[in-house]
């Protein structure tokens, strides 16, 4: 089993390995923790997986208790977050007891949500059953529920106190869902270089891969090191937003009709095709990335126009004044926050789409 560990406000560890759902009250013995025990989940995830978690749970001795919510975005809402506080109202439970978060992202970041402000504040464990929930959300205590003006508007930094990262819970996600987290996966590698993006290079990533331990393992440590260094999002953890600026853009203008790992994979190419146009990048250096891109078959081309994303750069949360943070690689492994006016950011654009586009053609 894979451990690691991580330096928050409270430090806590991340377990990863095939199965560790089964042996979760054992684990929650050997780290300490006590009280009762809610479990937040919803209605796809808990047809497979609440039993065992409550199973194990019992049999290690604690009091058990669990709400099931919809599955989706929709459930990360004030709704939801006021059902949640109920519940566990009327359960009577008190600050010495957990909650778990036992989902996708949805789950985990209106549970962390939750655990901060119930009692003005409890424990919570992660139990990711997505592989972007696996490798982003469920690590660095963001958490959030969206508001009807927009995503994400209201939440805290709330650290859980363990994170059980059963790698078997992904041979039930659908491929479409499983590939978000690919995405996120290969924006880490760019981040990271080193020996993640040689793994990603070389391995098949699939859900029964055996380097899947490896690659969550690495995803995990890096993501770490960037929150213990940048707990709110001051300076450094801004780079664990590589290709999100194009990749809203893309969401919203789609109408939702695109997913945000696809959206997020558009967007790495688009800000390494930048980079590269703005000479920061070398064609060698843009190939390899690409190549990983490819090799996942994500799709290339940007849906918008170059004119549609400086338009919405005036929108955007990142927008400083007349200037945009983009966050560009001007190498694998390292990547900077770069600061463009948004005057320049059409011309930039489009001279990446076009270079993209010709990159393509020359590919057929
Ligand atoms: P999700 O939780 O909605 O899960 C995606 C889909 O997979 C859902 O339909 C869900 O029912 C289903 N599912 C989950 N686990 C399954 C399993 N093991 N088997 C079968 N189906 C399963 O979405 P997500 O992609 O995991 O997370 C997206 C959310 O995470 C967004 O709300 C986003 O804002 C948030 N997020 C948060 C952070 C953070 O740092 N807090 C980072 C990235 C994303
Ligand atoms: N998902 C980006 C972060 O946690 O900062």
């Amino acid at each position: 089993m894979a451990k690691v560990s991580v330096k928050g406000t409270h430090p806590y560890d991340v377990l990863v390995r095939r199965g560790l759902l089964g042996e979760c009250g054992k684990i929650f013995r050997q780290q300490d923790i006590c009280g009762n025990v809610c479990i937040v989940t919803e209605e796809t995830v808990a047809p497979f997986y609440l039993q065992t978690v409550q199973k194990s749970l019992v049999e290690a001795g604690y009091n058990v208790s669990s709400i099931v919510l919809k599955p989706g975005e929709c459930s990360k809402n004030l709704m939801s977050l006021q059902q949640i506080l109920s519940f566990l109202a009327k359960e009577g439970l008190d600050r010495k007891d957990t909650l778990v978060a036992l989902g996708g992202g949805v789950i985990g970041d209106i549970t962390g949500f939750v655990a901060g402000i119930y009692l003005r504040g409890i424990a919570y464990v992660q139990m990711p059953t997505t592989l972007l929930a696996a490798v982003d959300s469920s690590v660095g205590g963001k958490t959030a529920i969206d508001l009807p003006e927009g995503k994400n508007l209201a939440g805290l930094f709330w650290h859980p106190d363990l994170v059980i990262t059963d790698l078997d819970c992904f041979q039930t996600l659908p491929f479409k869902v499983y590939r978000q987290g690919m995405a996120e996966v290969v924006k880490t590698a760019i981040l990271a270089g080193g020996e993640l993006f040689s793994l990603c290079e070389k391995a098949t990533c699939d859900c029964d891969s055996d380097m899947l331990e490896t690659m969550v393992t690495a995803c995990v440590t890096y993501k770490a090191q960037v929150v213990e260094s940048d707990f709110t999002e001051q300076g450094v953890r801004k780079l664990l937003n590589l290709g999100h600026t194009p990749a809203h853009v893309i969401e919203k203008r789609s109408g939702y009709t695109i997913s945000h790992g696809e959206a997020v994979a558009r967007g790495l190419y688009l800000m390494t095709a930048v980079a590269y146009v703005r000479n920061e990048l070398s064609e060698e250096t843009a190939e390899r990335i690409f190549g990983l891109l490819d090799k996942e078959k994500f799709p290339d081309d940007m849906v918008c126009l170059a004119k549609e994303f400086a338009e919405e750069a005036q929108y955007d949360k990142k927008r400083k004044g007349d200037s945009i943070s983009l966050i560009l690689p001007e190498g694998i492994g390292n990547c900077v926050i770069k600061e463009v006016p948004i005057t320049e950011l059409e011309k930039l654009y489009d001279g990446a789409m076009r270079y993209l586009y010709e990159r393509n053609n020359k590919s057929r």
